[in-house]
């Protein structure tokens, strides 16, 4: 398998945007937009959105996803909501291990790995979020870093398990800046996740294995990202919150 089998996903992080009657009116204007797409449509959304959103997505190409979930069954988590409520709710992905949860909310390749293993358990396709801050890209460690996260994350993850997740490489300082990776870097170092799901699994696992960028990834740009050989798709912020940016996108990615 290589670019050319693999599909594309093309997700949007909404993070803490969007109320539940926004997340309505934006899905009813994609709709229409996206529903010729030939990649996978993906939005993830706040908790308190995904009903409306699943909602209005009912009979579309659109599939919905959340932002987090918790590793534990139930408990005394005040605040969390956990893998087995959402897979109960009828969500289908889970973004896990996002550099904002990372940076503002203690997030560890630990716990990552946890809820990782809590999405699996309750048949959630993961989208798993790694990347390089700034001060690492600069210390030139970021393959290290990629490989470390990535690692940590996919323990005891069987290769059966593993067609259940997709990775999004997402260097830290492009998240919500404007400031892209390169086309080839984007490719480059989502080349070095799939050596390590080679190392980890298999050539054959590695070759099928959708790797997505993220970080200012827009209606501009994407195209040149998507067209890169190890660029299977896109993990989208502020261009995931309009229609027409995000449709172009989608667009992009089904050419
Ligand atoms: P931006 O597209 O806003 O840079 O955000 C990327 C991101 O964090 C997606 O998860």
């Amino acid at each position: 398998m290589n670019k050319a089998t693999r599909k594309a996903v093309i997700a949007g992080n909404w993070k803490m945007n969007n109320t539940p009657a926004e997340a309505t009116a934006l899905i009813n204007e994609l709709k229409p937009l996206v529903k010729d797409a030939d990649c996978d449509v993906v939005l993830c959304v706040p908790y308190i959105d995904l009903f409306a959103a699943m909602e209005a997505a009912k009979g579309s190409n659109i599939k919905i996803g959340a932002e987090n979930c918790h590793w534990a069954e139930k408990g005394a988590f005040t605040g969390e909501v956990s893998a087995k409520m959402l897979a109960a709710a009828g969500v289908e992905y889970v973004i896990i291990g996002h550099s904002e949860r990372r940076q503002y909310f203690g997030e560890t390749d630990v716990t990552v790995h946890d809820r990782v293993r809590a999405a699996l358990n309750e048949n959630l396709k993961v989208i798993l979020c790694v990347g390089e801050t700034e001060t690492e890209n600069e210390q030139h460690i970021t393959a290290e870093v990629l490989r470390k996260q990535t690692k940590i994350a996919l323990q005891g993850v069987s290769e059966e398990e593993l067609k259940n997740i997709i990775i999004a490489y997402e260097p830290v300082w492009a998240i919500g800046t404007g400031k892209v990776a390169t086309a080839d870097d984007a490719c480059k170092y989502n080349g070095i996740i799939r050596d390590c799901i080679a190392e980890l699994y298999t050539k054959e696992a590695a070759e099928g294995f959708t790797i997505q960028y993220g970080g200012s990834m827009n209606e501009k740009n994407a195209a040149e990202l998507l067209a890169k050989v190890n660029v299977d798709g896109g993990l989208i912020g502020g261009a995931s919150l309009v229609a027409s940016k995000f449709a172009a996108i989608v667009e992009a990615a089904s050419k």
